[in-house]
């Protein structure tokens, strides 16, 4: 391993340098421990956008599988002798199919399914075929079969997967088999077909992988609930963003109909399916199939504080200018006793309304939240009037429960000028920021939080990415501009208490807004270079704030500071001090590490440095090169209590050093 002294020539030489570089000397004062950082500070934002719940981390692979969307058979192709009836088991889900025997024009009557984007299997996992069926006008038994089809470039399906299902009653029942490919296909197609010569009628068609992430039967894509387990997040919140709010308020994601039996959940339009004209997807709709019960338990099963956001009676104010859009203030009591519902669903004894259904469902312990979000893009007084009763019914009834209101769609500006002093009047707990914003902006905002007010509430910044200029998504530069400034957000632990990417998931062929942090097709996913930002802080968070300067200032890539953004933290669990610098600059940049006030017998040990790097700021990682960028790990070592390295241009490192004592 070389020495600093010839790195630093190496350096000089390779930069043609003369003169003696003058170091970044990075000062750390080890001696006083700063504010907690919270364990909810990095976490992860969820909403059905892109895709991103139905057809994406929702496993199920049907689409349509109700026949509730407005065209009731869109996403089914159908031949033979098939009616739609109404009058089906499930209030909410009235519809369904009858599949007679076909009439001389037709050999057959059947169905297929187009899944999203086709159906995604892989050859010899199992999937679950369920179906509630009953034979309508008698008959001993019936038969489906039940096919898995490839079709090819010619127009001919083979299908590649089968098996017969028997129905054997005049009720509804519900039937299962399971189906083994023995390929792997990402745009295949369910077909089903009657096999007998006795009418059966079919409702709630459902295919899912067995191996769902941990296993439920109505569970999540494994790979991409691992993805979000594997960032260790502090905090989950859901179900969005925009879909909260709704076009209108009959519309807004309303959590009491995403609970209970699936095959009773109501159907939802989605307005991602039409929000924008240039990204019209005419088949995307919630089926809630993935709703509060599921968010919850993915919650708990990946480490997070749940933080679910309700609309505040404001229909989305982006589209809707009238007043009709919004609950008048003497109607609101629906609303809000649906944020107290919602708590006892979370946390009510199994004796209670809402307890006793989260039991049934499966979960008799409480998930115990402690976070609800109010609102999520609101402005205007409209807004603070409507959170006000929301604040005091929460307070009386629940006082520990910790409130979040909204600071509006931007950054800065009137909205938010006007609203951050309300939620102070208000007494909220934390404020809610979202900023979709520029290169520019990141480079500029490394000292956002240096001179928040202490007194008033705290920071969620709740949806933020850098969106970088021109046709650029999810390019390493992006994500090192995202690390930059996240520096200045943990340096604020004191008041930034929560922080998380937006949105999360973008599948391939259906994405509305972009970037995003993950993106999938039907089989596969790939972690964006963001994606790996928000997991080096997430593995790297420590557990209090250490000051750390350059020539006395915070290093927030203010003039004079060469690019550089710095920030550092104490992990009291591993001993460990923890420094996270991003040189956003072009060139390569000399660095010391000062941990200053150890004392002599204190030794700093196990040295690591993790980068992320990119030769190509617009480099990306893509579902066919998914590891473009990565972080890399390499063992470094301190002489004494100072560590000088040269830190390369554009990149992001993370310094880790284990407190030893001679
Ligand atoms: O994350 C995408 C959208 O951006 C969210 O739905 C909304 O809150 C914001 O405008």
């Amino acid at each position: 391993m070389r020495n600093y002294k010839q790195l630093l020539a190496a350096f000089l030489l390779s930069t043609g340098t003369m003169a003696i570089a003058q170091t970044n000397e990075l000062v750390i004062q080890t001696k006083k421990v700063g504010a907690e950082i919270q364990p909810t500070m990095y976490g992860l934002f969820f909403e059905d956008i892109n895709y991103g719940a139905d057809g994406g981390l929702y496993a199920e692979l049907i689409k349509n599988r109700s026949f509730e969307f407005p065209q009731n058979l869109m996403g089914w192709k159908t031949y033979g002798t098939i009616s739609l009836q109404n009058d089906g088991p499930f209030e909410c889900n009235p519809h369904y199919v009858r599949l007679s025997t076909p009439n001389h024009e037709h050999k057959r009557t059947g169905l297929e399914n187009e899944g999203f984007f086709g159906v995604g299997v892989k050859a010899n996992e199992e999937y679950r075929f369920s179906v509630w069926a009953r034979l309508p006008q008698g008959g001993r038994e019936s038969k489906i079969r039940v096919e898995l089809v490839k079709p090819n470039s010619m127009g001919e399906h083979h299908a590649f997967a089968a098996q017969e299902l028997v129905v054997s009653s005049g009720e509804w029942k519900k039937y299962q088999i399971i189906l083994k490919p023995n390929m792997t296909e990402p745009k295949s197609v369910l077909r089903i077909f009657l096999a007998s010569e006795v009418t059966v009628d079919l409702e709630h068609i459902s295919l899912f992988p067995v191996d769902t992430w941990k296993g439920h039967e109505n569970g999540l894509r494994k790979d991409l609930a691992q993805a979000l387990a594997d960032i260790h997040p502090g905090i989950f919140r859901f179900p969005g963003g925009c879909i909260v709010e709704g076009t209108d308020l009959d519309t807004r994601y309303d959590w009491k109909k995403s609970v209970g039996a699936i095959e009773n959940r109501p159907l939802n339009e989605n307005r991602w399916h039409y929000t924008f004209p240039h990204r019209f997807y005419p088949d995307y709709y919630q089926s809630y199939g993935l709703g509060f019960y599921e968010y919850f338990l993915l919650s708990e099963e990946i480490g997070a504080e749940p933080l679910p956001v309700l609309s505040c009676g404001l229909a989305c104010q982006f589209q809707n200018k009238e007043m009709s859009a919004h609950v008048p203030l003497e109607e609101l009591d629906c609303y809000i006793q649906d944020a107290l519902d919602l708590i006892e669903f979370a946390n009510g004894d199994v004796t209670t309304t809402w307890g006793k259904l989260r039991a049934e469902m499966g979960h008799p312990t409480p998930f115990n939240l402690k976070y609800i979000a109010i609102g999520n893009e609101q402005w205007g007084a409209e807004y603070p009037e409507r959170l006000a009763p929301f604040v005091v019914a929460i307070r009386k009834a629940y006082p520990a429960m910790k409130i979040i209101g909204s600071s509006g769609p931007g950054s800065e500006g009137d909205k938010f000028d006007y609203l951050w002093p309300e939620m102070k009047r208000l007494k909220v707990d934390l404020v809610d920021e979202h900023f979709y914003r520029p290169e520019d902006w990141f480079l500029t905002q490394g000292a956002r939080y240096d001179n928040y007010d202490r007194k008033g509430p705290k920071v969620f910044a709740g949806e933020y990415a850098c969106h970088g200029k021109g046709k650029k998504y999810n390019h390493f530069h992006a994500a090192l501009l995202e690390a930059a400034f996240m520096t200045g957000m943990e340096r604020n632990a004191d008041i930034v208490h929560m922080a998380t990417y937006a949105p999360l998931f973008a599948h391939v062929e259906g994405w509305q807004w972009r970037p995003d942090m993950i993106w999938f097709d039907n089989l596969n996913c790939v972690k964006t270079a963001s994606y790996y930002v928000q997991q080096l802080y997430a593995h790297n968070a420590g557990t209090n704030v250490l000051k750390l300067n350059m020539a006395g200032k915070n290093v927030t890539g203010a003039e004079g500071q060469n690019g550089l953004f710095a920030s550092a933290v104490w992990d009291r669990n591993k001993n460990t001090y923890i420094i996270k610098v991003a040189n956003t600059s072009d060139v390569d940049q000399p660095i010391t590490l000062n941990f200053a006030g150890l004392g002599k017998k204190d030794v700093l040990i196990d040295g690591v440095c993790i980068t992320l790097q990119s030769t190509n700021p617009d480099n990306d990682n893509t579902l066919a090169s998914p590891q473009n960028i990565l972080p890399q790990e390499t063992k470094v070592v301190i002489e004494q209590h100072l560590f000088n390295t040269i830190l390369k241009a554009q990149t992001f490192a993370v310094y880790k050093f284990k407190k030893g004592v001679k």
